[in-house]
């Protein structure tokens, strides 16, 4: 089993929407995916999870007591494992990256929001765990900027190569209990790619390589 963390104490940078679209992806390889929500708010994925019929791939995990227990309990069940944060608890976003084979870090595409993405960084380095962090919700208008972004943060981890487009079939598809790739073609090529790094990632923390 592996389990990805997406997190940022950020709020609003797409960490729900990269919970769901990666999750989706992966029930399509192997039916055995959990999701976990660590977000109690309205608007999480636990909403999107009963909008889409309560699936039994992504399974919404039940949340019984800590959550390396909760983890560990369904260890013989799933092969990968998402965990969604909210941004504002940063006790249980320590908990999630302690449990976290890998970690995503999405960020949107400006100096601060950059900045703002290196304070689960840190936390990744200091629980030894591999992280990259993704831009989401990136325009070519903003190209430049973009590029400044990702500089700025490579200079404190991997970036994924992968950026996700500004699309409203993000913000579309979850009343529908489906997710923006479900909705759009070319957020489709782009999640999927994602989803390739992201298992390379976990492949090489795995294989001892971080
Ligand atoms: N690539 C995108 N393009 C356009 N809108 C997006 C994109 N990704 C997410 N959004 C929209 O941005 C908003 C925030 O996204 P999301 O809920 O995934 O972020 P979050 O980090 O989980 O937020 P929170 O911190 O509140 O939990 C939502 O309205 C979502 O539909
Ligand atoms: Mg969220």
């Amino acid at each position: 089993m592996t389990t990805i963390t997406i997190t940022s104490t950020k709020g609003g940078v797409g960490k729900s929407s990269l919970a769901a679209g990666l999750s989706v992806l992966a029930a399509q390889e192997t039916r055995q995916v959990g999701i976990v929500d660590l977000d109690e708010t309205l608007g999480s994925l636990s909403q999107w999870w009963a909008l889409r019929g309560e699936p039994a791939a992504p399974y919404l995990m039940s949340r019984e007591g800590a959550l390396a227990d909760d983890v560990q309990r369904y260890a013989a069940i799933f092969d990968w494992i998402f965990i969604d944060t909210s941004p504002y608890d940063l006790a249980l976003i320590e908990e999630a990256i302690r449990v976290a084979d890998a970690v995503v870090i999405p960020t949107r595409t400006s100096f601060f929001d950059a900045m703002g993405a290196r304070q689960v960084s840190d936390l990744c380095r200091e629980h030894g765990k591999p992280f990259g962090f993704v831009l989401v919700g990136y325009h070519r208008s903003v190209d430049d900027l973009a590029q400044q972004t990702e500089a700025a943060l490579s200079a404190f981890g991997t970036v994924f190569r992968t950026k996700i487009m500004f699309d409203r079939c993000f913000m579309e598809a979850p009343i529908h209990g489906k997710t923006g790739p479900e909705l759009n073609a070319k957020a489709q090529a782009e999640m999927a790619a994602l989803w390739r790094e992201v298992k390379e990632l976990a492949a090489a923390a795995q294989g001892g390589a971080q």
